[in-house]
């Protein structure tokens, strides 16, 4: 069968992303009263990452490990072969990996920064440059503690919110060529490209963008890397808006792809729907330089710090990314959600992208200076006023400079993820609805302050308070508005 998309279009007229697949295992969810969210919001220091998921209804923090596993993905994980070398396991998964990236050198590692942190080891000296389309928050962290410099590349109108560009994960090609200019090409440890960017809103990259860039790396001796954790969508958008690849599967998608880079790392808690990550290549070389550091950090090479039922999953579901139905379902969900907030006004990252619907909170908010943090404010009074969980992608999750000052991130963002297959439709029209009720009492909503601020990656474990007792006024309108429901 070829590949098949859920849009179906009803007797009204309207496109509607219906589920291609049915719910058999569940699990309850809770919706609390808005004193109790608005308690557990404080106990967690105004950061949602320190929420308890007892407290949380639709948990929208991320697709990471979240995505729903198939039956078959499931019924695998019983014929896992428990050995610390050599496991069966492992040579299903290494040949469905072969089978999807088209790469025959397999190295597993327990998530996809634990990929980052040996890429980035072997390939990165002090004082070289990394170009790419946008970085990722553990990426960066792994790549500058290892003497690297990270230089974004992206178009300039890349991070505009509301736009009609169909891939503004592209590499700026010109920006490409001048950063060889600049700082020649034995500075330039590799070029790495994200798929379906995930800082600026989930927003791919064309296939003929991969080409252009390709070809500036052969020209130069450069590897291009592939960061492939949200490459299934990627390649899904490559199917819907890039002409040449309307008829193409999805597979074959993937496969050109994967043909460009010399080298492909990810986290399988995204690509393949479980837990776990890996590398691939084609070169012996690229593999004998990285296989020592997998043992030191990771474990055998059979097994990668993964324990062998995620490993069984992994290999069922890296060839599950392949079918359309299952790839588009959370993109399809996202592009209902974008198109009915979009409709009413509010400012949502167009057009919709993989991974979340992502607002922007400096939009949605713009009397709160982003001193103050509107991502995060906005992720707080989302979670009192509806127990939705999303997740900050702003100023509290960039870092400060050598002043100690915040430096402002591009793009003050609340992610709400769509892990796929998880959440229905009319629990995609509750977070349409709530979300429309914040925007009408926006100005409820004030800033937040540190109370606590960790050195690294603050955002996970950092705290936070409201600036003022805007929580409490935001709760009373609530109840106003909505009397005893929910
Ligand atoms: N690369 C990308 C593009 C990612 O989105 C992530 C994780 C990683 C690497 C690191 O992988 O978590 O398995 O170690 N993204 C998650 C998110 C955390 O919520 O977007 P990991």
């Amino acid at each position: 069968m070829t590949d098949q998309n859920n849009a179906i279009k009803f007797y009204s007229g309207e496109q509607i992303p219906v589920e291609l697949h049915k719910v058999r295992i569940v699990q309850k969810l809770f919706l609390k009263p808005i004193e109790e969210r608005k308690a557990a919001m404080e106990e967690a220091g105004f950061n949602t990452f320190l929420l308890n998921t007892k407290d949380i209804f639709l948990d929208m923090l991320t697709d990471s490990g979240t995505n729903a596993m198939s039956d078959n993905q499931v019924s695998s994980m019983l014929q896992a072969d428990d050995a610390y070398a050599g496991s069966q396991s492992f040579y299903r998964m290494e040949k469905a990996l072969r089978d999807v990236f088209g790469k025959h050198y397999v190295l597993p590692v327990h998530q996809g920064r634990a990929a980052e942190n040996i890429v980035s080891q072997v390939f990165i000296k002090k004082g070289d440059v990394i170009p790419m389309n946008y970085h990722f928050t553990t990426t960066k962290e792994h790549m500058e503690l290892n003497g690297g410099k990270v230089l974004e590349i992206y178009a300039d109108d890349a991070l505009e919110i509301k736009s009609n560009k169909p891939f503004k994960g592209n590499i700026d090609i010109d920006k490409l060529k001048a950063v060889y200019k600049e700082y020649g090409k034995e500075k330039v440890a590799f070029v790495r490209m994200e798929a379906s960017t995930n800082l600026i809103g989930g927003q791919p990259f064309s296939m003929q963008n991969m080409r252009d860039v390709k070809k500036i790396c052969e020209e130069n001796g450069t590897m291009m890397v592939l960061d492939a954790s949200l490459i299934g969508e990627n390649a899904y958008f490559i199917k819907q808006r890039e002409e040449e690849f309307k008829n193409t599967e999805i597979k074959d998608i993937l496969l050109e792809m994967c043909s460009y880079a010399d080298l492909i790392y990810f986290s399988s808690r995204k690509v393949s729907s479980t837990r776990g990550g890996g590398i691939v290549t084609d070169s012996k070389d690229l593999y004998m330089k990285m296989r020592d550091l997998l043992v030191l950090y990771e474990g055998f090479l059979t097994y990668g710090g993964m324990s062998v039922r995620e490993i069984e999953a992994m290999a069922v579901g890296i060839i599950e990314t392949c079918d359309e139905t299952v790839i588009s379902q959370s993109p399809s969900f996202i592009e209902y959600a974008v198109n009915q907030l979009d409709a009413v006004g509010i400012p949502v990252i167009t057009p919709p992208g993989a991974l979340g619907c992502h607002i922007d909170a400096k939009g949605f908010l713009s009397h709160v200076p982003q001193q103050e943090y509107p991502a995060g404010a906005l992720a707080s009074a989302l979670f009192i006023i509806s127990g939705i969980r999303g997740m900050e992608r702003g100023t509290i999750s960039s870092v400060r400079d050598e002043n100690g000052d915040d430096i402002l991130a591009d793009v003050e963002l609340l992610r709400l993820a769509f892990p796929r297959r998880v959440f229905t439709l009319s629990q995609t029209m509750f977070v349409v609805d709530r979300v429309k009720w914040l925007y009408d009492n926006r100005e409820l909503v004030g800033g937040l302050e540190w109370v606590e601020e960790p050195p690294l990656l603050r955002f996970f474990m950092g705290r936070l308070k409201a600036k003022t007792d805007w929580p409490e006024k935001l709760m009373a309108k609530f109840r106003a508005d909505f009397g005893e429901s929910l």
